[in-house]
């Protein structure tokens, strides 16, 4: 359901609430090519090559689309998420997301010449290990559900974090550093909510010589480094805001923060971030040393200083969405082309159990795509035999064009059907 904050609020931020219920060759898992995948490559006779999308290169990892999508209970990535792998938008010099990922490398180049080595082609698919385990996300936190995360099979992910990056780095020797790259969630269909979209992790490790001589413990030099850094970071990118610190909660760092900046008459949240928990530092070789830790959402911060009022708009290949930006013009104000009218289309059933809003708002993103705009709960009862029935409202509107009323009654149609047969439900 549309979540009325701004996009992605950071999961991580909440604690456990499931109470009832390498990239490049040199590191990290990523997959292999299936068996069947391998073999079909390798004794392909020429004339008969793979078509081209149907094998991607990842972070220097062959990827193969029977790697990732499987007819099997231990998958849950749908065929529209797998045709996003790849994409790379972050890596798009003359796109918001691109031109935004510069600006925070300009910042920290300019402020920390030659310092953070830099990565945006890390493959996005990743162990449970890495994605959670390392960075100490709890065995029952809710982000593990396959309600909330892409599962490739029980034991890897499409990341839903640029943090799942962490320790594979540290252990590979690196101690400032910038992570960027695509990340996946299954979620609520709104304006500022997208299965896919992109975040920057930022780290730098500190040592003994740093903090000795500053008259302050490690944790909290650290911490002081890292509301500089970020605050600093913000000025860049906003000009002279005003900033506040909120205490947060991630698994990954203690002490953790929100930095939230007074922008356009409100306070907006523009990162998370804290000291790195001892333990990863600890476990990944480095026990001598304090670090901090930063993530932050591309989309949330590219649709405030560009004005795009439509998280799907990234994803846009219209000339009059692409053409308005251009590499190291940080954010020139996108001019809407047009506003094609919404048009909403109301659905009831009786829910069961394993029913969520979730693998609802998959079903319907299966079949009408960019075209869904929001899906809202416009009703919810229980009745006396303890039925509950739910009333979602869909908005169908194009970025792009106006639709039909027979094209909206064809995807209605469709998804009447596929939520009937796919979700358990008795439409109403
Ligand atoms: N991984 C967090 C998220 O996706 C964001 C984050 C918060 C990253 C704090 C960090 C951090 O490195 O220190 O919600």
């Amino acid at each position: 359901m549309a979540v009325v904050s701004s996009a992605h609020s950071a999961i991580f931020s909440k604690a456990s609430l499931f109470h009832h219920i390498n990239g490049f060759k040199r590191f990290t898992f990523c997959l292999p090519f299936s068996s069947s995948a391998a073999a079909s490559l390798s004794t392909k006779k020429k004339w008969r090559q793979p078509v081209a999308s149907s094998v991607l290169e990842l972070g220097g990892t062959k990827i193969a689309k029977d790697d990732v999508v499987r007819d099997d209970p231990t998958n849950n990535v749908p065929d529209t998420i797998f045709s996003k792998l790849g994409m790379q938008l972050h890596r798009r010099n003359n796109h918001p997301l691109g031109i935004l990922k510069n600006g925070i490398y300009e910042y920290f180049d300019t402020n920390y010449p030659n310092m953070f080595d830099k990565f945006d082609d890390l493959c996005p698919i990743v162990s449970v290990k890495q994605n959670f385990d390392d960075v100490l996300v709890p065995a029952d936190h809710v982000s593990r559900s396959y309600n909330d995360t892409y599962y490739v099979d029980s034991q890897t992910v499409l990341r839903c974090h640029t943090s799942a990056h962490q320790a594979e780095l540290l252990r590979g020797g690196h101690t400032h550093f910038l992570v960027t790259g695509d990340v996946y969630r299954r979620d609520s269909i709104d304006s500022t909510h997208y299965p896919v979209f992109h975040q920057m992790e930022g780290v730098r490790v500190f040592t003994p010589e740093n903090w000795e001589g500053s008259g302050l413990d490690p944790t909290s030099f650290a911490a002081d480094d890292l509301k500089k850094s970020l605050e600093g970071l913000a000025r860049h990118l906003f000009g002279a805001v005003e900033m506040r610190w909120i205490d947060a909660y991630f698994p990954f760092t203690n002490p953790s923060y929100e930095l939230e900046i007074y922008f356009k008459e409100k306070w907006m949240e523009v990162l998370g971030c804290g000291v790195m928990e001892q333990e990863i530092l600890k476990s990944n070789g480095r026990s001598d040393s304090v670090a901090w830790a930063f993530g932050l959402g591309l989309e949330r911060l590219a649709m405030v200083l560009f004005d795009i009022p439509d998280i799907r708009l990234f994803w846009s290949n219209d000339e009059r969405f692409t053409s308005q930006f251009s590499q190291g013009q940080m954010g020139v104000k996108f001019k809407p082309f047009s506003k094609y009218p919404p048009c909403y289309k109301d659905m009831s059933f009786w829910i069961s159990e394993s029913f969520t809003e979730n693998n609802l708002c998959e079903v319907i993103r299966g079949i009408a795509g960019d075209l869904v705009e929001e899906v809202t709960l416009i009703d919810n009862f229980t009745n006396k035999k303890g039925m509950t029935s739910h009333c979602y409202r869909i908005a169908y509107r194009s970025m792009e064009r106006s639709l039909t009323d027979e094209e909206i009654n064809d995807l209605q149609w469709n998804v009447r059907e596929q939520v009937q047969n796919k979700l358990n439900v008795v439409l109403r």
